[in-house]
C-alpha cells in the first residue's frame, strides 16, 4: 500500500449525535478496509485514527512494545491540544487499573486480576445471576409490564458483579445507586464518584478482615493493597456492566422480534441467539485507544506520530470479517473482547457470557409469555456502545417467588435492613429515581 499523503482529513466526527457509525462506515469506499484504518475526529480538533478491519487490530493491540494503552501516552490529552473543558479528560483520566497502564505495574495487576477471577466458579455465577434476576423479577413481575432496559439488563449485571466481589445486596444496591447517577452526569456526579470510590474502599476493608470466596479476597491473598482493589473493581465495573446489558437486551429482542423465544429446547436457542447478536451487533462499537510509543510507524499506508490516538472499531472489524471470512456458528472468538495483553481475561469473558445467557433465560422462564410492546425498539444514539435505549414488553402478571417482607430471611441479604415506608408493588415510580433505587424501596433496604 503506497504511503498516503499526510496529514489525511478527517472522514467522521465520532462525537456527532446524528452519526449512524455502522451505516457511515458501510458506505466507506472498500480502499479504506485495505488500509484497515481510517482518520476520524473524536470532536472538534481532536483527531484520530479509527481501526476497521481484524488485521489492524491484532496488529496493534498484540503490539505493545509500539502501542501503549497508557492514556498518558495520548499526546493531544497532554499538551492542551484537547482543552480542559472537554468530556474526553474525565473520560480518560490517568487510573492506576491493568487496563491503564502498561509494563511491569500491568503485568502485576494483570496476575492479581486475573488469579482472583479464578476464586468464582462459573456454576456459582448461574446461581448468583439467577437469585438476582429473580430478585429484579419479582420487583416487576405483578405489573404486567416492563422496560427490559432500564429495569433489568441495566440493573442485573452491576448487581450480579457486586456479588462476585462479595458485597451483600444492601452494598450491592448502593454502588448501583451511585453509578447511576455518576452514569447520568447529574450535578451531584462528583459526590457519587466519590461515594463509589469510598463503597469499594470500605468493601475491600471490610473483606481483609473477613474474606470469603470472592474476587475481592482473590486480589487481597495476591497482593494488592485497598486502593489497588479499589481501582481494579472500579475497572471491572466499567468494562462489564454496560456490554452485558447490551448483550442481554440485543438477545432478547431478537428473540422476541422473531417470536422464537417460547421455541422448546431454549436453552440452546438462547445460546445461539447471543452469540449471534455478539457477532453481528457486538455490544461495543468503539474504545478508546492505543498511541504509538515511537514516531513513523507505519500502518495501512499511513505514517503514525508518536501519541497518536487509535481508537478500536470492534464494530466496524466484525461486521467486515462477517463479509469476507464468516465465522463458523460455533465460533465465540469474537474481536470485541478485545485480544493481546490487555484483551479481557478469559473469565472475564465467560462470566459476561454466563450472564448475558442466565440473564435472559431466567427472564423467559420467570415470565414464559413476555412480548414486545413495541415492534420498534429505538437504538441508543452512542457510537460507543451499540445498544437499545428502552425495551418496553409486556406479559401476563406474575406472583414474585420472594415478596419483599421475606428477603431480610434471605441468605443473600446478610445486613439487617431498616425499616421505611414501603412501595407498591403495581404503581408506576417517579421517573427520577433510578432502577437501583426503587428496587432498594421495594426491598425496604432505604
Ligand atoms: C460483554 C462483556 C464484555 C466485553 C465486550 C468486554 C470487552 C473488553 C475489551 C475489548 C477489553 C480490552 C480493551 C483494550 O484492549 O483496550 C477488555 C478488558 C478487560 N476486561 Fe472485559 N469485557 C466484558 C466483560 C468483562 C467482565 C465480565 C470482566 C470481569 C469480570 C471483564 C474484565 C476485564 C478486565 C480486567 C480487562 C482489562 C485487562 C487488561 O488490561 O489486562 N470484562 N474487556
Amino acid at each position: 500500500m503506497p504511503l498516503a499523503p499526510d496529514p489525511p482529513p478527517p472522514l467522521l466526527r465520532l462525537d456527532d449525535p446524528a452519526l449512524d457509525l455502522p451505516a457511515a462506515l458501510d458506505d466507506l469506499h472498500p480502499e479504506h478496509f485495505q488500509r484497515g484504518l481510517v482518520p476520524v475526529e473524536l470532536e472538534k480538533g481532536v483527531s484520530a485514527w479509527l481501526m476497521i478491519t481484524l488485521y489492524c487490530l491484532q496488529h496493534v493491540l498484540k503490539d505493545e512494545r509500539y502501542y501503549a494503552r497508557d492514556p498518558r501516552a495520548w499526546r493531544d490529552l497532554g499538551n492542551g491540544t484537547i482543552p480542559d473543558t472537554s468530556p474526553l479528560h474525565a473520560l480518560y483520566p490517568p487510573r492506576r487499573n491493568a487496563l491503564s497502564v502498561d509494563g511491569a505495574e500491568h503485568t502485576r495487576l494483570r496476575a492479581a486480576l486475573t488469579g482472583a477471577l479464578e476464586e468464582v466458579a462459573l456454576h456459582h455465577v448461574t446461581h448468583e445471576v439467577s437469585q438476582t434476576a429473580d430478585v429484579i423479577i419479582d420487583w416487576f413481575c405483578t405489573r404486567g409490564e416492563a422496560d427490559v432496559v432500564s429495569e433489568y439488563a441495566s440493573v442485573l449485571p452491576l448487581l450480579v458483579l457486586c456479588r462476585l466481589f462479595g458485597m451483600d445486596q444492601h452494598a450491592g444496591l448502593r454502588v448501583g445507586m451511585a453509578m447511576q447517577r455518576l452514569w447520568d452526569g447529574q450535578a451531584d456526579a462528583a459526590h457519587a464518584h466519590h461515594q463509589l470510590q469510598d463503597l469499594l474502599l470500605g468493601h475491600a476493608a471490610h473483606r481483609r478482615t473477613q474474606p470469603g470466596r470472592d474476587i475481592t479476597t482473590g486480589m487481597i491473598t495476591r497482593g494488592l493493597d485497598d486502593e489497588e482493589i479499589r481501582d481494579q473493581l472500579a475497572l471491572i465495573m466499567a468494562a462489564a456492566h454496560d456490554p452485558i446489558a447490551h448483550a442481554i437486551t440485543n438477545t432478547l429482542a431478537d428473540l422476541l422480534q422473531t417470536s422464537r423465544l417460547h421455541m422448546v429446547g431454549s436453552t440452546w436457542l438462547i445460546s445461539e441467539t447471543l452469540n449471534h447478536g455478539i457477532w453481528h451487533h457486538p455490544p461495543l462499537e468503539t474504545l478508546v485507544g492505543r498511541f504509538p510509543t515511537v514516531d513513523g510507524l507505519e500502518l495501512g499506508g499511513y505514517r503514525l506520530a508518536r501519541g497518536d490516538c487509535l481508537v478500536m472499531g470492534f464494530g466496524a472489524a466484525q461486521r467486515h470479517q462477517l463479509r469476507t471470512a464468516p465465522p463458523s456458528p460455533s465460533n465465540r472468538a469474537y474481536p470485541v473482547f478485545g485480544m493481546g495483553p490487555h484483551g479481557c481475561p478469559r473469565l472475564g469473558r465467560d462470566i459476561a457470557l454466563a450472564t448475558a445467557q442466565t440473564g435472559v433465560e431466567r427472564l423467559q422462564q420467570r415470565l414464559p409469555d413476555l412480548r414486545l410492546r413495541e415492534n420498534d425498539t429505538p437504538r441508543r444514539a452512542s457510537t460507543v456502545i451499540a445498544g437499545r435505549r428502552a425495551l418496553p414488553v409486556t406479559f401476563t402478571p406474575a406472583r414474585p417467588l420472594t415478596p419483599p417482607e421475606t428477603h431480610q430471611e434471605d441468605p443473600w441479604t446478610p445486613s439487617p435492613a431498616p425499616q421505611r415506608a414501603s412501595a407498591s408493588h403495581s404503581t408506576t415510580p417517579p421517573p427520577t429515581r433510578s432502577a437501583f433505587e426503587r428496587l432498594a424501596r421495594w426491598l425496604r433496604l432505604i
